[in-house]
């Protein structure tokens, strides 16, 4: 049985997403049989910061599902412009509705929305954090595209500092047996060091390399990230380090045949438009899986919550 939020990868365990990927697996092949379950039931997203996959994806799983959607997708139309406290939108939100979506760009606010909420929460991204379900969408296509998810070279490539979905796909893999880690960026956006503690404490194996073509041969899943512009501290930083890397086709001629390039999305400059073309480019695949896995977690959520009036 899932808990009742989502804030942090790590609130699920390993049987926990195996058993997500099953129900996913499900609602794919049959999805007239899912598609009133959720009847009766809303759902308030919450976007204090801008989306288009996981916003529109939560609100096509839950319709899909047969339930409702309420909720704002910026800051500047809810009362929180007015001077309202966090606290006091969220608490008011969750009289209204079943269970609360919140991205925001504040680390830790979704676990803070826990203590002033009477439904469950799912963190949608909370600045360069978690963003626990992008790591649902990533490991369903890992799945599809090998079948297992396990023995893998998985590279992440470009903004491992700030891009909370690496983070989370990080911490998820570690559940999953032999995955080895390549980090390739500038010096200037590692991975946080408490990614890396946390691999270490795991014995799990990584390196950190600047080059995108030295070993791109070696892997099975490719992980590009953007750069993420919102986070800089000065725009002359993010001008320097934008264009870092850029995947085009004559990198991906001595990559494995089984190779998995994926992506969370979106996309500026880090993958060229003529890699969409390669079958091994799986990002927006990864995009459409990623709904299936929200339908499958808001099931499971509301579920558990067992929601009372
Ligand atoms: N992958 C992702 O989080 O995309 P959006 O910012 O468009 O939601």
């Amino acid at each position: 049985m899932i808990e009742k939020n989502l804030v942090d990868p790590m609130d699920l365990t390993k049987e926990e997403l195996d058993s997500l990927m099953e129900l996913a697996e499900k609602i794919i092949k049959s999805p007239r049989e899912y598609a009133d379950i959720c009847k009766g039931k809303i759902m308030a997203n919450l976007f204090f910061e801008p989306s288009t996959r996981t916003r529109l994806s939560f609100e096509s799983a839950m319709l899909r599902l047969g339930g409702q959607v309420i909720g704002f997708s910026d800051l500047s139309s809810s009362s929180v412009i007015k001077g309202e406290s966090f606290s006091d939108t969220i608490r008011t939100v969750s009289l209204y509705s079943d269970l609360l979506v919140i991205r925001h760009f504040k680390e830790g606010a979704p676990k803070y929305a826990t203590e002033h909420s009477d439904v469950p929460i799912i963190n949608a991204g909370d600045g360069s954090h978690q963003h626990p379900t992008q790591t649902l969408a990533d490991i369903f296509i890992i799945k599809k595209a090998h079948g297992e998810i396990k023995d893998l070279t998985i590279g992440f490539c470009g903004d491992l500092k700030f891009g909370r979905t690496v983070h989370s796909l990080t911490k998820t893999l570690l559940k999953y047996p032999n995955i080895k880690f390549i980090f390739i960026s500038p010096p200037e956006l590692r991975m946080p060091k408490y990614i890396k503690r946390l691999l270490n404490e795991k014995n799990a194996e990584y390196i950190e390399v600047e080059s995108l073509q030295e070993l791109i041969d070696k892997l099975d899943i490719l992980y590009m990230t953007r750069v993420q512009k919102e986070r800089f501290f000065n725009e002359a930083d993010y001008v320097r380090l934008k264009d870092s890397y850029i995947l085009t086709t004559e990198h991906l001629k001595v990559a494995k045949e089984n190779l998995a390039i994926l992506h969370p999305l979106p996309r500026v400059n880090e993958i060229d438009v003529e890699v969409d073309k390669d079958p091994r480019a799986m990002y927006f695949r990864q995009a459409r899986f990623g709904m299936y896995m929200r339908m499958a977690l808001i099931m499971q959520i509301l579920e558990a919550s067992d929601v009372k009036y």
